[in-house]
């Protein structure tokens, strides 16, 4: 008996898939078919699968083609099915010509011809047209926007705004897309916004870019006051409109992972939760001279927050900040301290102080920590009372890792599952409270 082996996502089943799983099985006796989970296809890069791997499985075995259907979880897997499952042939479409020759120590490895113009990408976009987005402001963090948002799927970044000419117009060029300085024609061209303006605009554009009708993704810290948060929150419910704030981490498949590690009680209950972010900016920087909108906090504060409210919650009976300031006044190393009723929590950062950045959870049984930095999961440690006994569990973060944040405003958008839950409109609204409270307790609520 010959055994094939071939690998796919299979998303949206098209043509193209049928074709490459009837000619595989022709090649022998028996077609094992290996579907990749939704967790591997994001670590690879691939954004935005629009079917569950239920239903991509489900359409594999409808095209009676396979005898045998497995899932590819991991990268380095196929090595071991090939040797595991006897396998004969592995075969694959030509777009992959070259990639899988190191197989060949194991079996014959064939690429077959891939059906022209047909793919899942394809279906994907012309089942839900691309979507315009629109950048609000020039800065560091927009330029790292555009290409990450390049490699989303179904996103097209058609332009941006400033309403000073010359940068509108030194951005635009640099990226080829188009400025605007009038914030009318701006949303004119666009679908979606993504704020990344000066922290104390960011109300302002939320609420205008909601008017025009405008699904927005907005930069952290989204608001600073709760009110606005909560207004704005029920604004776009209002309206049908999608509203996203923008904190990377929270997006980032390895910190779901150790969300999903946290939460199931590996180390028992979750008592104490340290957070910590530091990154050293030159005196002469916005964030060390904004004496309102500048300082530690307001600049890394929603990364340190978020870990806490995610495994500790909102409830929080006291809150306590302790800042060391530079010579201006401004927050150079801030400590925030939080009581729950069952646990208690400190999210430290610092813009002129130097510190580890990691992430310490203890429980009663145990405890996690997640090395520097963790605000990109990659690596993390679950360690037990018997110090032997540790588990080590990595993940990958791609590039700047803001493609996953849009893929996940995108997918919302579409209404292929929601993504809301990975920031909650009540973590927002929190967020914005303590910022809100933080900015009263240094006297800056003018
Ligand atoms: N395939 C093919 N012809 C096509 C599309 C895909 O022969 N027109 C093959 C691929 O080469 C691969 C298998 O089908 O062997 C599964 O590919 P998959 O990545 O799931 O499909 P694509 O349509 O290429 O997906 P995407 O657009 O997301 O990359």
């Amino acid at each position: 008996m010959v055994k094939i082996i071939t690998y796919g996502t299979f998303d949206l089943l098209h043509e193209g898939h049928y074709r490459l799983l009837q000619r595989a099985k022709s090649l022998g006796d028996y077609l094992i078919v290996g579907v990749t989970t939704e967790a591997y296809d994001k670590t690879r890069g691939k954004l935005n699968v629009v079917d569950s791997l239920v239903t991509r499985i489900e359409n594999v075995k409808k095209t009676g083609f396979a005898d045998e259907i497995i899932i590819e979880e991991t990268q380095g897997q196929k090595v071991n099915d090939i040797q595991k499952y006897k396998i004969d042939i592995f075969a694959i479409g030509s777009d992959w010509t070259g990639e899988f020759d190191y197989l060949k120590d194991y079996c014959r490895v064939v690429y077959l011809e891939r059906t022209k113009n047909i793919s899942s990408t394809m279906l994907r976009e012309k089942n839900s047209p691309i979507q315009r987005i629109g950048i609000i402001g020039t800065g560091r963090i927009a330029e790292r926007f555009i290409p990450e948002a390049k490699l989303v799927s179904g996103i097209n970044t058609q332009g941006v705004y400033n309403p000073h000419t010359e940068s509108a117009v030194r951005f635009a060029d640099k990226w080829e897309i188009s400025a605007y300085t009038d914030l009318e024609e701006f949303y004119e061209a666009v679908d979606l916004v993504y704020i990344a303006s000066p922290h104390e605009t960011h109300y302002g554009y939320i609420k205008s870019a909601l008017e025009h009708g405008k699904h927005v993704l907005c930069e952290k810290p989204m608001v600073l006051k709760r009110k606005e948060a909560e207004e704005l929150f029920a604004y776009a419910r209002e309206k049908g409109l999608v509203l996203f704030e923008g904190i990377k981490t929270a997006y980032c498949p390895g910190f779901h992972k150790l969300l999903g590690f946290a939460s199931s009680g590996t180390v028992g209950a979750i008592k104490n939760v340290e957070a910590c972010f530091t990154k050293l900016e030159g005196k002469e920087t916005r964030e060390l001279t904004d004496r309102v909108y500048g300082g530690s906090f307001m600049e890394l504060g929603s990364y340190v927050m978020l870990p806490i409210f995610k495994l500790l919650g909102r409830e929080f009976e006291e809150l306590r900040f302790d800042t060391i300031k530079g010579e201006n006044g401004l927050d150079i190393f801030t400590r925030v301290s939080l009581r729950y009723p069952a646990g208690i929590a400190t999210a430290t950062c610092g813009l002129g102080v130097k510190s580890e950045g990691r992430l310490l959870i203890s429980g009663t049984k145990g405890y996690i920590v997640v090395e520097a930095p963790w605000w990109k999961t990659t690596y993390f440690e679950v360690h037990y009372e018997n110090t032997r006994e540790v588990e080590k569990y990595s993940e990958r973060f791609l590039g700047d890792g803001l493609r996953y944040e849009i893929s996940d405003f995108l997918s919302t958008i579409n209404g292929i599952g929601s993504s809301e839950f990975k920031l909650t409109r009540g973590e927002s609204v929190t967020l914005a409270g303590v910022m809100e409270a933080f900015m009263r307790a240094e006297e800056r609520d003018r």
